[in-house]
């Protein structure tokens, strides 16, 4: 991967340009002058401009994932928000929100100043997620007003769930002074207990501790009906079971203020695939039954799902190296994610190509309240360049994260990415 600083007039040449706001495909050239969008269509490059080839690729806005965890502070051996930016860069996407279950959490409006100044140093653009209770012990909340003032954008105790009910009111009716979404990590523990994997069949082969599907969907029916009585909104992350898809979908209808995001892993695997104890397919929420993973692309296709986020969550070679029972929750995901969605979603699917793209970046920055036109003349510009079609096997080689815990390892993907624009420099997979 190679990343250089953008020439004063830089032309994408001959690429099809994937517009996922007016929902056009269509071949053209795009001018960048001075790091920002000048104008798309056909282009004349000037002697001095630098033109890049994208005959075969498609042109279209930066990703934007607003789930990952990337470490800083406390756990750098694992990932720091440079790495992560890598990671992200390597898998097109310009823009992430980092979870706060760092150690020590992002509680304060210090901690969340200390990630938005880290932030700035970084390639990507990086914004914090606070924490919804202070050090996520689910007794307190945290300063929600001062630490939005800082610069976080939402806020979650993801890793774990906020489990006392009125706990979990207080903190919606709380973030409704200030319009911000709240993510709750949907795992009932009461039912959750020790169980490290989906509970049914292939559990009992394996002889592991497990929960059933409604560990998670009891916790986000209870969280659809809160948001309702407070009128708060509700960014439901990392669903994975059949019966949430069907609650979110029939609270949706009549409650614009939810929104939900699914993730590849969970698109991608199922329950069968755990058989050989790869601990990289340990996850929280657990990756489910083929039912399950069918309800998500339904949910996907008919709108229940705004976007995709990848959850990456890295952990040491060490700790996953453990027996499954010991071993962490969570996987890295940001690398693999285009190749692995655009496979399982469009490939085998028939999901429109546009409505990908807007989940991975039109819709998670009108979630977070961030711009969404990103071909706006004059925006600076924020582009992922993509083969749609290339078909490649996911290596150790292609992760540029800190560590290596993804189950992608050997599966065949289908659309890779090609380069990364962001910040005023381009990085390209070479
Ligand atoms: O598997 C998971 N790992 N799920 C989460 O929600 C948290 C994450 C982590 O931080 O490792």
């Amino acid at each position: 991967m190679k990343t250089t600083k953008l020439k004063k007039q830089v032309v994408l040449k001959g690429g099809t340009i994937l517009d996922p706001i007016n929902e056009t495909l269509k071949k053209g050239d795009v001018l960048i002058e001075n790091g920002r969008m000048k104008s798309i269509g056909k282009v004349t490059p000037s002697k001095s401009a630098d033109v890049i080839d994208c005959s075969g690729l498609i042109v279209t806005h930066g990703f934007c994932d607003i789930h990952v965890h990337f470490r800083e502070p406390g756990r750098e051996d694992k990932e720091t928000l440079d790495s992560g930016s890598m990671a992200a860069l390597a898998g097109g996407f310009t823009r992430v929100c980092v979870m706060p279950n760092t150690d020590p959490p992002l509680d304060s409006p210090e901690s969340i100043r200390y990630t938005i100044d880290r932030g700035e140093e970084c390639p990507i653009h990086i914004h914090p997620i606070g924490a919804i209770t202070k050090s996520q012990d689910g007794k307190e909340l945290t300063e929600m007003g001062a630490m939005l003032s800082e610069g976080a954008v939402a806020f979650s105790d993801d890793g774990l769930p906020v489990t006392d009910t009125g706990m979990m009111r207080n903190a919606l009716e709380y973030a409704t002074m200030f319009d911000v979404p709240i993510i709750n990590h949907a795992e009932d523990l009461c039912l959750k207990k020790d169980g490290v994997m989906h509970e049914g069949k292939i559990s009992t082969q394996l002889g592991l501790p497990a929960s059933p599907g409604i560990t998670e969907s009891n916790m986000v029916h209870r969280d659809l009906e809160l948001t309702e009585l407070t009128g708060a909104r509700l960014h439901v992350p990392h669903v994975s079971s059949a019966k949430s898809t069907d609650y979110i979908r029939q609270m949706k209808k009549s409650n614009n203020k939810i929104t939900a995001e699914v993730t590849p892993h969970h698109l991608f695997f199922t329950d069968d695939d755990l058989i050989t104890y790869n601990t990289d397919l340990k996850v929280a929420p657990p990756i489910r039954t083929q039912a399950d993973q069918k309800a998500l692309i339904k949910g996907v296709k008919d709108g229940t799902f705004d976007c995709i986020a990848t959850d990456h969550a890295p952990h040491t070679i060490e700790e996953k190296e453990g027996t499954f029972d010991l071993a962490p929750f969570g996987m890295i995901g940001l690398e693999s994610c285009f190749g692995a969605v655009n496979r399982a979603l469009v490939k085998e699917n028939k999901l429109n190509i546009i409505r990908l793209i807007q989940m991975l970046a039109v819709n998670p920055r009108r979630i977070m309240g961030f711009e969404t036109d990103l071909f706006t003349n004059g925006n600076p510009a924020e582009l992922t360049i993509f083969d749609p079609n290339k078909k490649w096997t996911f290596k150790k080689s292609d992760i540029y994260s800190r560590s290596h815990n993804s189950p992608f390892i050997g599966e065949a993907l289908i659309g890779r990415i090609r380069a990364t624009i962001v910040k005023g420099h381009i990085t390209a997979l070479v």
